[in-house]
């Protein structure tokens, strides 16, 4: 079964999304820094206060990211393969909130809202269930294209980067961050990098893009009340030839 299709990764991600700092960290001392990478993987590496037409969001799971990019793009589609992620995505875009439970500990849980952002244009988004190995040709190009901590998570990342060049337009940006955590169960050890993904991702997508900026983001995630997941993406900026 797709991980990210269970009850708990739902609730998870809800508050990786959308919770408050106070509500995700509740104690002194914790790495603030970490706080929010859903908004900050788009505010942090784009320029927002220029206007874009298109952009694409490529596993936008329940979809923080998409609702940062529609302040200042006119049209965005956030793709997600996970059913339940989408439908919670659009649900925030609809009603503009979203009832979900933060795990305590054991069977205890908090009940709390995920709440649309304020900066958002939910009128300029679509959500869509769908694979990023497996895009629409009708889907057209972008002039943004948002993927975070997408690329581990492909049974086969290589033939996505070389997709990459049909869906962003010239000069258009390309965001790409991941924690290059590899595994086995999402991609089989053939189709890791050889060397390491900085390497690997300048060797794909040299040809095509230029690389404007690569800079390591740190992002935090609470499995429950005493546990946290702290990685640090490695984020990339293209913009494509
Ligand atoms: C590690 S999460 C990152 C989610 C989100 N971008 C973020 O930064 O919180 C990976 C996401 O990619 C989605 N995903 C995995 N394989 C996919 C595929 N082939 N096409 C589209 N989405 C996919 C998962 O459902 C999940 O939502």
């Amino acid at each position: 079964m797709n991980p990210y299709e269970s009850e708990a990764l739902l609730d998870q991600y809800l508050l990786f999304h959308y919770g408050s700092a106070e509500q995700v960290l509740p104690y002194s001392g914790g790495p603030v820094t970490a706080l929010e990478f859903p908004r900050r993987s788009v505010v942090e590496n784009i320029d927002t206060t220029v206007p874009r037409s298109r952009a694409l969001d490529l596993g936008c799971a329940v979809g923080r990211s998409s609702f940062e990019l529609s302040a200042f793009c006119n049209e965005v589609v956030g793709i997600d393969l996970s059913r339940q992620f989408i439908a919670a995505a659009e649900c925030i875009r609809n009603e503009g909130e979203l009832t979900y439970r933060r795990l305590e500990e054991g069977e205890i849980f908090t009940q709390l809202v995920a709440r649309r952002p304020e900066v958002s244009r939910p009128e300029r988004i679509r959500f869509e269930a769908g694979d990023a190995l497996e895009l629409s040709c009708n889907l057209g190009d972008f002039d943004v294209l948002h993927a975070a901590n997408l690329l581990c998570r492909l049974p086969d990342p290589e033939p996505f980067l070389a997709s990459l060049q049909s869906l962003v337009t010239k000069d258009g940006l390309l965001i790409l961050t991941t924690p290059c955590t590899w595994l086995g169960e999402f991609t089989r050890p053939e189709h890791w990098p050889s060397g390491t993904t900085s390497q690997w991702l300048k060797e794909k997508l040299s040809g095509e893009f230029n690389l404007l900026n690569i800079r390591d983001m740190p992002f935090l995630i609470r499995e429950h009340a005493r546990k946290y997941q702290w990685s640090m993406a490695q984020a990339s900026v293209w913009q494509r030839k």
